[in-house]
């Protein structure tokens, strides 16, 4: 199989996933202070700050008008508009100055959604000019019983009608998210080629689960990896400095 070289597509991202936490103060604050981190990084390093829908306008607010930073949503429902009580569709994101969305967390997973659900609602984010980040993974026992590949091809089957350079997958294990875990280099080399096979060798795949300043740089070295998605250590503005500082080291090798 061919992988594309590193320095091909030397895109990198870093997305922190807030999940359900932080308040307006927090969101602003670390809004403001992760951008101001941001004016010396290359323009090929990315960084998405994912708070709860709720706070998009106030971590907008928080943003000088040439702000790096950009701002994801954590979901986003597969119809632009419609009696939808509680959901919110990618062209309101889209107009609200939202540039990425997390779409097919499995903890959205877990309450329901199916792989053609995660497709729609990558596809709807395409056309209303979002990327989603697809989020994919296998569970404990399909890692332990050797499954993983088997899993995330199942999982990616639905996504090869979507145009390649248009989306993100997140390869995120599931029993490594929040657990402090994590799977061997070598275990996550596989798992992006295995992806990579299915959707094609330009596909950028970044890994999520557990990543922090202690595990950042061995990950985000491995040339199959083009990012990360981080929940709990993107919580913090020290901690996501240290990471965003990690990714620049790599990226200057
Ligand atoms: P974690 O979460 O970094 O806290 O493991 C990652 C994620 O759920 O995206």
């Amino acid at each position: 199989m061919a992988i594309s070289p590193p320095m091909k597509n030397n895109r990198r991202w870093l997305i922190a996933n807030w999940k359900m936490h932080g308040n307006p103060v927090r969101v602003h604050d670390y809004a403001y202070a992760v951008n101001a981190a941001l004016s010396a990084v290359p323009a090929t390093l990315e960084v998405v700050f994912c708070p709860p829908a709720l706070y998009s306008a106030t971590a907008m607010a928080a943003l000088p008008h040439n702000r790096r930073l950009q701002l994801g949503a954590q979901n986003c429902h597969a119809f632009a508009e419609g009696a939808h009580t509680g959901e919110i569709s990618a062209p309101m994101l889209a107009e609200m100055g939202i540039a990425y969305v997390i779409v097919g967390h499995s903890e959205r997973r877990a309450r329901g959604e199916n792989d053609g659900d995660v497709a729609a609602k990558a596809a709807a984010a395409i056309d209303a000019g979002l990327m989603p980040v697809i989020c994919v993974g296998e569970q404990a026992a399909d890692y332990e019983s050797k499954r993983t590949e088997a899993v995330l091809k199942e999982q990616l089957a639905v996504l090869k009608q979507l145009p390649s350079t248009r989306y993100l997958i997140a390869y995120e294990p599931v029993w490594a998210i929040g657990t402090g875990k994590t799977p061997s280099s070598a275990e996550i080399i596989a798992a992006h080629r295995a992806i990579k096979s299915v959707l094609g060798s330009e596909t950028a795949v970044l890994y999520g689960g557990s990543v922090n300043a202690g595990n950042a740089k061995e990950i985000l070295g491995l040339a199959e990896v083009s990012g990360a998605l981080i929940g709990g250590a993107s919580l913090e503005v020290a901690s996501m400095k240290t990471l965003i500082a990690t990714a620049c080291g790599i990226m200057k090798e």
